[in-house]
């Protein structure tokens, strides 16, 4: 995010419904490896999503070729043409720190641990751009409960692997490797936050964030922390990446709000990938009737 590169991507081209259908039948039909998530994403058919009115979904491709993932180089291609390196299996995430029952799960666990629901999210970059994904995945609540946080665990804090034999990104210093997020312990149970282990109705591409991976959609697309290890409950504010790396343009609420500009990015309207003209950006991405209330007598301007 610290390297501005003109927004290049070719008009949508958008997966029509009945491809992610198949797709999914397909998840469930088929042998091997996939089995585990099959099993897992059978119950999705069932599950309306959660569709947004008068908005498009972007396309897969233009999903899966225009990322943020710096531990595979800055560009927006680098992360398609890189991460094909990471190995997400055999994969396991430590839930440790203020909890009564702490606990490493392995990824076959967490595929099956809860009912997965596809949610359709903006998806709002602090760069200017946004898009409209379809993420699959179970909401970050249910782990943490089952791990049972103490009196004291008042933040969630998040760590990626930090592999520099799979991540070429993490022999530069660009950010004080591993990535890190964290979240107040409110807005980690919140039912719209969740751990994605997939999209458009299939596993998570690598290039985002497999095999899991954090999406917060009221929040600027860099808190959703990517091939995640670790998560740990803490009694005090966790550092994040990017508030270390220039605290005066990234904070750690990094909520989606027009009136606050980033020193070099207004935040007042963006493109959506794929659309020609700008639109406006909305308070919390469009989401203040579900989570203004977390913020009540905040100052959103110092709290940024
Ligand atoms: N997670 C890790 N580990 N490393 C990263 O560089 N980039 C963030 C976030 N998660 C990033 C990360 C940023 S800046 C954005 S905008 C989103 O991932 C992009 O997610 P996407 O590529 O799935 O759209």
């Amino acid at each position: 995010m610290l390297i501005r590169k003109p927004a290049d991507i070719e008009p949508s081209e958008i997966t029509p419904k009945d491809v992610y259908l198949n797709r999914r039948q397909f998840m469930v039909t088929s042998a091997g490896g996939l089995l585990v998530a099959a099993d897992a994403m059978a119950a999705l058919t069932a599950k309306p999503g959660t569709p947004l009115k008068d908005e498009k979904t972007n396309s897969l491709k233009e999903a899966t070729t225009y990322n943020n993932y710096y531990e595979f180089g800055v560009d927006k291609e680098d992360p398609a043409k890189h991460a094909g390196s990471l190995k997400t299996r055999p994969w396991s995430v430590v839930v440790e720190g203020e909890v009564a029952k702490p606990k490493t799960f392995s990824i076959e666990e967490l595929l099956k641990f809860a009912p997965l629901e596809e949610r359709i999210y903006r998806m709002r970059c602090v760069e200017g751009w946004s898009m409209v994904i379809p993420w699959i995945g179970f909401s970050l609540a249910a782990l943490l409960k089952q791990v049972e946080p103490t009196g004291k665990g008042k933040y969630v804090a998040f760590e990626t692997l930090n592999d520099p034999k799979q991540m070429p990104g993490v022999k530069y210093p660009i950010l004080d490797w591993p990535y890190r997020e964290g979240l107040r312990m409110d807005e980690a149970m919140h039912p719209l936050t969740i751990l994605s282990v997939g999209m458009y109705g299939d596993v998570l591409p690598n290039q985002n964030g497999a095999p899991i991976r954090l999406v917060v959609p009221w929040k600027y697309g860099f808190k959703s922390i990517k091939s995640i290890v670790r998560i740990r409950v803490v009694e005090q504010q966790p550092k994040t990446s990017w508030n270390m790396a220039a605290p005066n343009e990234y904070g750690f609420y990094s909520n989606v709000n027009p009136k606050v500009d980033h020193p070099r990015w207004s935040q007042a309207t963006e493109r959506r990938i794929g659309e020609f003209s700008r639109r406006k950006t909305l308070l919390f991405n469009g989401y203040a009737d579900q989570v203004a209330g977390l913020y009540g007598g905040m100052d959103l301007l110092k709290y940024f």
